[in-house]
């Protein structure tokens, strides 16, 4: 069994940043698969397409080159968490997307991959797996702060709605929805600071690497 540690969760819980970290800590290449959804929701608005057309978002999904895409500054944006979450729920978009996740999760020697689905979809088998979470309060304010930092241009209200619309799009849909999986271990970091989310994360990852001889 590979070193495949699997990061899901809502948005702006943390898991990105606690996923990156364990990448760095345990020198596994790191995926955040939310780039692809972002990129594939981005591709469809640049095409002039409409992200109501499943057809439209599962061809830009197909022709997706997934390189350098932790280099594009516009998926970072708000517009493309939106883009993304709408084109996510689409069976095709999903289906075009899984050979690439699977095969990095699946490279000798391990991998760290953060999303919503890592745990019960792309890597089922992955011997840690974390469930990070917070209050949508709490994730309003953090992404709210994230997003004014870059000069973005928007209410703490409508982060607040902006986050509650993304939990129930993510997690009421039919095709892979936002879900613990049954073995993951739930993190809730809402009172926790990124060091001490990081911390705890990284004893959930100790205790696995010791059941599974890592
Ligand atoms: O994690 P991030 O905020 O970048 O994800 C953007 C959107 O992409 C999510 O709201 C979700 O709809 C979708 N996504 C997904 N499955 C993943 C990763 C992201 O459906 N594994």
């Amino acid at each position: 069994m590979d070193f495949v540690i699997a990061v899901d969760g809502p948005a702006a819980s943390g898991k990105g940043t606690v996923a990156a970290r364990l990448a760095r800590t345990y020198e596994l290449p790191f995926l955040d698969t939310g780039l692809l959804y972002r990129a594939v929701g981005m591709g469809v608005l640049d095409a002039h397409g409409d992200l109501d057309d499943p057809n439209a978002a599962e061809g830009v999904a197909r022709a997706l080159d997934a390189a350098g895409l932790s280099d594009d500054a516009r998926l970072t944006t708000g517009e493309a968490g939106e883009a993304a979450s709408r084109i996510a729920g689409y069976p095709g978009v999903r289906a075009a997307l899984l050979d690439l996740q699977q095969a990095f999760a699946h490279q000798p020697g391990g991998a760290v991959l953060d999303g919503r689905d890592i745990g019960t979809v792309i890597a089922p088998a992955a011997p840690a797996k974390l469930f990070v979470t917070a209050t949508p309060e709490t994730r309003a304010t953090r992404r709210w702060k994230q997003l004014t930092a870059k000069g973005d241009d928007i209410s703490y209200e409508a982060m607040l709605a902006d986050i509650l619309k993304r939990d129930e799009r993510d997690a009421g849909r039919g095709a892979a929805p936002m879900v613990q999986a049954d073995d993951a271990v739930l993190l809730d970091t809402t009172d926790m600071d990124i060091e001490a989310a990081f911390d705890a994360a990284r004893r959930i990852v100790e205790a696995a690497r010791v059941r599974h001889g890592f």
